[in-house]
């Protein structure tokens, strides 16, 4: 049996365990996957991940507030951990050495492209948010080759600074809320923490239009705050929360861990029952 645990804090309500679970029941693999809460600064951090390779775990991934530490941790990165500046997946390799990954931007990609069935090539995007989840998400995004992607932030300092980063065959532009082009957008993305506070950006509604795709890469039991502003404004736009990218980068996980990559579809669904 293989041992893989994700790491966090807070940690308890992680569904990684369920998802990864039923991932393991899917394709046959011989695994055990648990949650466990650190508290921890870098030195900390790099010791409670040292036990855990002598105790010969395979894999480890990392959540909030640790995805930074964990870049600093790895001994190796991918191109796309590189880009993101963060690691979410470590790969414990026979070598000794730890490849770090981070799966959430490909994860994202995934559920858009496949679950909800939406191509984003020669599409126009609107990111919400230049933290680090948004961070993240643009290199696969932009992979995917969108007609042109617009990033407004509460602080439009750091939406410039995270355009000017990333280079593409796009244009990509950015902004404060204020100065958001009052066009619609085929594709819209929250990578705020705004509905964790229950709380919008406010930005006019004339991004939407009934062909939209609004995502809040939040999720929980309800719909998120801005959800519900999304379907008032475009009853016909679809919705969708960050579920589908939490059940994505988990498979992104798997498949680096085990090298097959597992159904989604079914594993969202049963997840949301919970
Ligand atoms: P994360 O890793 O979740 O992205 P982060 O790096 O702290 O965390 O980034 C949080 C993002 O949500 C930022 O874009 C932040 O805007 P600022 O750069 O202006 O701080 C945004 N954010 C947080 N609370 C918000 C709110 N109440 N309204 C709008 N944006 C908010």
């Amino acid at each position: 049996t293989d041992l893989y645990a994700v790491v966090g804090d807070p940690i308890a309500h992680s569904k990684s365990p369920t998802i990864h679970r039923l991932f393991a029941e899917q394709t046959g693999q011989d695994m055990v996957y648990e949650a466990i809460r650190i508290d921890s600064d870098q030195t900390t951090f790099d010791h409670e991940m040292a036990i855990f390779k002598m105790q010969g775990y395979k894999g480890i991934n990392i959540t909030v507030p640790y995805k930074l530490n964990a870049f600093e941790y790895a001994d190796e990165l991918t191109p796309r951990a590189q880009q993101a500046h963060a690691v979410n997946t470590f790969v414990f390799q026979e070598d000794g050495r730890v490849l770090g990954d981070n799966t959430d931007g490909v994860g994202l990609m995934n559920d858009i492209t496949q679950n909800a069935a939406f191509e984003i090539s020669g599409k126009s995007v609107l990111i919400l948010g230049a933290g680090g989840a948004v961070q993240g998400i643009l290199e696969p995004l932009l992979a995917l080759n969108p007609s042109l992607v617009h990033i407004a932030n509460r602080t439009a300092e750091r939406a410039l600074k995270l355009g000017e980063r990333f280079s593409s065959q796009c244009p990509i532009t950015a902004s404060g809320w204020q100065d958001i082009p009052e066009q619609p957008f085929d594709l819209i993305i929250n990578g705020t923490s705004a509905s964790l506070d229950n709380k919008l950006p406010p930005i006019s509604t004339a991004v939407i239009c009934q062909n939209s795709l609004v995502y809040d890469m939040m999720y929980g039991k309800e719909p998120t705050i801005f959800m519900n502003w999304a379907k008032q404004a475009q009853p016909n736009c679809q919705v969708r929360d960050g579920l589908g990218m939490l059940v994505g980068q988990a498979a992104e996980a798997f498949f680096l861990w085990r090298g097959i990559r597992p159904e989604t579809q079914r594993v969202i669904e049963f997840i949301r029952k919970l």
